[in-house]
């Protein structure tokens, strides 16, 4: 018997990668369960992505290793997309290094910074993985608790009181997901200064910008922010990408330079087609967004009524691609969850697992069919 490495105890298999396994015996043994589960966008890339992935295939050299700095007119892209989107102006050169999804962002950013015992600040509620990288770089999560009350912005001031000496990292998101929290007119600046006060990189995770959202902005854009912040951004949903894999972290040079140090040495490349593809999306027009969050809107009214008719109460003005729903008091959202599982085969994902401030919500994708979400109504009316 080979015994596993300590770190692995730390962390359990990702809720997603359980769960949907019983979903899928489920439909395996006939049931018809609808899936407003995971934020995997069902709808299509733009056609000219598809096209250029096509094209890209015959490319010389299309089949080889490819940089470990991604191609040089994708980072071009993603400079162009910065600065048409969120009027951040990057170098292409220096401070742009592209991921295989934002998400493997999150372990080599870890692995760069943190050292065992190091403390890093999470949201709770928040994306489950910031929890288990840290924990499996054998860093310390500190959770930081976000409230409906407090329009999930983080509380500076309490944090504040806090022994904060062993935090180096501090993990945010907004769009916040899984509330679909905006971010406020000053929680950009606030966060900068206070990274500042207290020599913590923050990483802004802001995957969620352009779904249901005029107003996508960048903590890059705050001034001085690059001294002591980095923002992962993702195709996955921006651009109905999220198989692709494709993602960038972008900021100073002096950061981007130690996580391409940790990321040379654990793949060799992104495959050529993608990147061509992802130029493409990347120099997608506005017109892009609005035809995406059309079908978005719809959707969107539909999980409301749904929601509605479930008892849950949300805020109208949240953005992204869920319905983060409060459940009527005393009801847990885990037992509800399995209850509307079993009752109607819907299957819905419960707050907790983003934390426990996630007990009594529970969060809708709208990567669903119109038509699906409005059986999901009939079968709960
Ligand atoms: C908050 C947040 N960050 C990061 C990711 C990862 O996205 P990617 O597909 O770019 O790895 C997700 C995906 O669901 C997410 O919700």
């Amino acid at each position: 018997m080979i015994e596993v490495a300590k770190r692995l105890n730390t962390v359990e298999e990702y809720y997603f990668s359980k769960k949907l396994r019983e979903v899928n015996l489920l439909i395996a043994s006939g049931k018809p369960v609808i899936n407003l589960g995971i934020g995997s966008p069902d709808l299509q890339p733009p056609q000219r992505v598809v096209e250029a992935i096509q094209n890209g295939l015959m490319d010389a050299g299309a089949h080889k290793y490819q940089g470990y700095q991604g191609l040089p007119e994708l980072r071009q892209a993603i400079t162009g997309f910065y600065k048409d989107h969120f009027n951040v102006p990057l170098s292409a050169n220096t401070e742009v290094l592209p991921l295989m999804g934002s998400k493997e962002g999150i372990m080599h950013i870890s692995m760069a910074y943190l050292n065992e015992g190091d403390g890093v600040l999470i949201p709770n509620p928040g994306y489950p993985t910031y929890q288990s990288v840290t924990k499996l770089v054998g860093a310390e999560p500190i959770f930081y608790e976000l409230d409906q009350a407090n329009n999930w912005m983080p509380n500076l001031e309490a944090l504040e009181k806090q022994d904060l000496s062993r935090v180096k990292i501090m993990w945010v998101n907004y769009p916040h997901m899984p509330t679909g929290a905006q971010p406020t007119k000053t929680v950009f600046k606030d966060l900068v200064a206070f990274a500042k006060k207290h020599n913590i990189l923050i990483v802004n995770d802001n995957p969620y910008s352009f779904i249901l959202n005029d107003n996508p902005q960048s903590i890059l854009s705050v001034p001085g922010a690059k001294d002591v912040c980095l923002e992962l951004n993702s195709l996955s949903k921006t651009f109905n990408m999220a198989g692709w894999r494709v993602g960038m972290v972008v900021g100073d040079n002096k950061y981007i330079t130690n996580i391409l140090k940790v990321k040379s040495n654990m793949d060799s490349g992104m495959f050529y087609g993608i990147q061509k593809g992802a130029i493409e999306a990347l120099k997608c027009s506005k017109m892009w967004f609005s035809t995406l969050n059309s079908v978005y809107k719809k959707r969107r009214d539909l999980v409301w009524k749904l929601a509605e008719a479930l008892n849950c109460t949300y805020n109208e003005n949240a953005i992204g691609l869920f319905v983060w729903a409060k459940l009527p008091e005393h009801i847990k959202a885990e037992e509800y969850i399995d209850l509307i599982l079993k009752e109607h085969n819907i299957f819905i994902t419960p707050g907790t697992i983003f934390g426990s401030q996630g007990e009594g919500y529970i969060r809708f994708s709208l990567c669903a069919q119109e038509d699906d979400l409005e059986e999901a109504i009939a079968r709960v009316k």
